[in-house]
């Protein structure tokens, strides 16, 4: 069981989309608890794949609904609960992130799914869940996930 593992370091292989989608819903309930999660990956690793099946679960919309912000920054989602979807791959770095006030967002308590991390990797705060995707060719993918302790 990852759900509660306070110690969590899991590593998971998928082996196609899907899998990555499925693996999204099955630790929906780790976003509650973290309230932030920031992916690493390149290009196509497959990042909004994974956040898309979450949103999905957390806000029990479809998967269609959800498309990832490249241009915007941040999309909220505000049905049953608030969840704001970072894209920062054309951020220039935390200082930006912090001029544009979305401080404020990592500080309000509500779920912050956050793709291109690496932008902003000296302010991401303890207890954040860590996602890093990598390529393992073809479709395989190695999904590593921790918790921060800056401690
Ligand atoms: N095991 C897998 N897990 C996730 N996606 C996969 C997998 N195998 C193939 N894919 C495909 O790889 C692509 C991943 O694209 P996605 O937009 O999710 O990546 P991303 O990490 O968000 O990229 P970007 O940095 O451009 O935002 C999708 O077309 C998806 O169908
Ligand atoms: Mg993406």
């Amino acid at each position: 069981m990852i759900k509660n593992n306070p110690a969590l370091s899991t590593k998971v292989i998928t082996n196609n989309a899907s899998e990555t989608s499925k693996l999204a819903k099955q630790i929906s309930n780790l976003a509650h608890k973290h309230k932030i999660i920031c992916f690493f990956g390149n290009l196509g690793a497959g990042k909004t794949t994974f956040i898309k099946s979450l949103i999905s679960e957390l806000q029990q919309i479809d998967e269609s609904e959800v498309s990832s912000p490249t241009y915007t920054y941040v999309n909220s989602y505000n049905n049953s609960q608030d969840v704001h979807h970072f894209d920062l791959y054309r951020l220039k770095g935390k200082e930006e992130f912090i001029e544009m006030g979305f401080e404020e967002y990592l500080e309000s308590g509500q779920i912050c799914l956050i793709e291109w991390s690496e932008r902003i990797e000296a302010i991401i705060p303890s207890n954040t869940l860590c996602i890093e995707i990598s390529h393992l060719g073809d479709d395989k993918r190695e999904i590593y996930m921790h918790v921060l302790d800056k401690k």
